[in-house]
Parts: C-alpha cells; sequence; structure tokens
C-alpha cells in the first residue's frame, strides 16, 4: 500500500473545500456548498441562531415533537430502529427515543466522524439500555446499513430540522429515494420540513437583529482564509437574506461592498462592487409539495403534524 498518497480525513476535507471554492467561485453566478458552513465555530453559531427569538423553526419543531410525541409513538409502534440522517448534537434523538416504545436501537448517520462521538456518548448517557451504532457515510448518498438494525421490528428513518429544505428540490426528491433504498421498503421516516409563510417572518428568522446569521455567513469566509490559503477581507463583505419567490426559498449571500480581488489557492477571484456569492438555500414548502415530493420518491404519507400558527411540519412516511 502506498501511503504517501493516502489522504487523511482533515486534508481530505481541505481538498474538497478547495475544490468546491475554486468551482463555485468561477461560476458567472458565485456559489459555495452550504455544507462548509459547519466547522467548529460555524456549529457553535448555528446552536446561537437556534436560540434566537427571530428564528421559529427550531423550537417549532422540538414543540411539536414534544407535543405529538405519544401519537408518533403509536402510529409507529414498538421495537423501531431510529436511524438519522445528520444527527447534528443529537438533542432531537433523546427527544424522539424518550417518546417511542421500546426504541431498539439508535443509529446516527454522518459524514463527520467527530461529530458522531459526541452524539453517541449523549445518547448512551440518556438511554444506558439502548444500543447506539454509529454510521460514518455521506447520508446524501446511498450507503449500507450493514445489518445495524437487523432483527427491529420497523426501520424509522429521521430527518428533522428542515434540513430538507437546503437540498435543491430535485435532490431532496433523489434524497428521498435514497433513503428508501437505504431503510428497505415498507420502513417509515419523520421528516422535518419547514412551511412558506409571511415573508418579513422568514427575512427576520435568517437576518436577526443581534446579527448571530450575519456572523455564521460571514464564518465561511473564515474558513476559507485558514483552511483554503484565502485572504478574504471580512469586512469587504456583508450578510443578505432574500426571499425568492419563484423558488420559494429563503437564500444567503455574502454582498461585496465593493469591488475587489480575493486570492485562492494561488488563484484569483474578482469581484464587482455589489457581486454576491449564495452561501445557502432554505427552500419553504406548502403541505401539498412535501406530499408530491414524497409520493414522487416512493413514499406515502401516514400523518402529519403541525403548530397552531402552521409554521412548520412533521411527517410521517410510509415507504
Ligand atoms: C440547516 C436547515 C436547519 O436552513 O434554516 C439557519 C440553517 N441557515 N440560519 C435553515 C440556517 C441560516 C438551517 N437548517
Amino acid at each position: 500500500m502506498s501511503g504517501a498518497l493516502q489522504l487523511g480525513p482533515a486534508e481530505a476535507q481541505r481538498v474538497a473545500l478547495i475544490s468546491d471554492a475554486l468551482q463555485g467561485l468561477s461560476l458567472p453566478r458565485k456559489t459555495l456548498p452550504c455544507k462548509w458552513l459547519y466547522d467548529a465555530e460555524g456549529a457553535r453559531l448555528f446552536e446561537a441562531i437556534t436560540r434566537l427569538p427571530e428564528y421559529y423553526p427550531t423550537r417549532t419543531e422540538v414543540r411539536i415533537l414534544d407535543e405529538c410525541g405519544p401519537e408518533i409513538a403509536n402510529a409507529v409502534g414498538p421495537g423501531a430502529a431510529v436511524i438519522e440522517f445528520g444527527p447534528g448534537d443529537g438533542a432531537k434523538a433523546v427527544q424522539l427515543l424518550q417518546a417511542l416504545q421500546a426504541p431498539s436501537v439508535y443509529l446516527p448517520v454522518d459524514i463527520a466522524p467527530e461529530w458522531l462521538t459526541a452524539v453517541t456518548s449523549r445518547v448512551a448517557a440518556a438511554f444506558p439500555e439502548l444500543p447506539v451504532k454509529p454510521v460514518v457515510a455521506d447520508f446524501t448518498q446511498q450507503f449500507d446499513l450493514a445489518g445495524r438494525a437487523a432483527g427491529s421490528a420497523t426501520h424509522l428513518g429521521f430527518f428533522p430540522g428542515s434540513t430538507i429544505g437546503n437540498f435543491e428540490p430535485q435532490d431532496a426528491s433523489r434524497f428521498l429515494q435514497r433513503a428508501r433504498s437505504t431503510l428497505r421498503p415498507g420502513s417509515r421516516m419523520l421528516l422535518g420540513a419547514d412551511l412558506v409563510k409571511d415573508i418579513a417572518v422568514l427575512e427576520a428568522a435568517y437576518d436577526d437583529a443581534s446579527g448571530v446569521t450575519a456572523a455564521f455567513n460571514l464564518n465561511l469566509l473564515r474558513r476559507l482564509n485558514r483552511e483554503a490559503g484565502a485572504d478574504f477581507d471580512l469586512a469587504g463583505f456583508h450578510h443578505r437574506a432574500l426571499w425568492n419567490a419563484a423558488e420559494e426559498r429563503i437564500e444567503m449571500h455574502l454582498v461585496a461592498l465593493h469591488a475587489q480581488s480575493v486570492r485562492l489557492a494561488g488563484r484569483v477571484i474578482r469581484f464587482a462592487a455589489g457581486e454576491s456569492i449564495h452561501t445557502e438555500s432554505s427552500h419553504k414548502y406548502r403541505p401539498e409539495r412535501i406530499e408530491a415530493l414524497a409520493a414522487g420518491a416512493g413514499w406515502c404519507k401516514a400523518r402529519m403534524w403541525t403548530d397552531p400558527d402552521r409554521l412548520f411540519s412533521v411527517w410521517l412516511l410510509d415507504g
């Protein structure tokens, strides 16, 4: 085996970041994949976002899961294996596992092994009797549970947080299709999706008064400076959140305040004044579109729960 050509995980990540950045920043409409927002500082800032008064999705979903927990548990039945796609800090997993009747095993799936370690210890500490079997995989691709959920009464996929909204609708459909194959037909999926609503509410949620979301967005440039050898001037860009009515999504952009050049991995990237980098899309759905999206991917609606203001939705799908 030639060890010299093997990259460690951190180095492989850095290579992928540079390649994504060079590619996205040479397009006529500059863009960067939103997954790069989550380095350690980005994850910390996202946590802070979930506690902002303007950011309604997290607390609304938590409330729905809390209030509808018994109904979810009855619909799912006892002995379910819970397979979570991108578990974050594991807080929602703890909430769901608490509600379910005698879950058989918890499988957090993430590409970042260090996050899985944290989730695994959190869930194991909360449920000492429950087997926790982390799966290192890119959940946007099909992957194999390798018998880790064998013998469970049901396979329950769990994809909360409206992370589905960060996919282009076509990719969301592909994700749901692949998840169905991964979980096996006959499984179920608990999916959180943010709903279309008043534009002012949406824009405030993504451009809060205390500037945490702005810091979260700008942190991407700091990361590029550190990990991709770039020299972005953070004071030369500002955060912008806008509602794209045609696509029914909130977009986050980093807008160049004046014309400037930036070096990145030996290349020069030019910005005109007012030119932006599109860093994230957060699609908002109408309930009928979620149903259609799910149906197109082989899932059918079993139940849907929402809050009294219809801000957020939680779906139980049959695969
Ligand atoms: C990753 C889907 C939970 O799109 O609402 C929060 C990320 N971006 N504020 C979202 C995010 C800006 C978030 N989710």
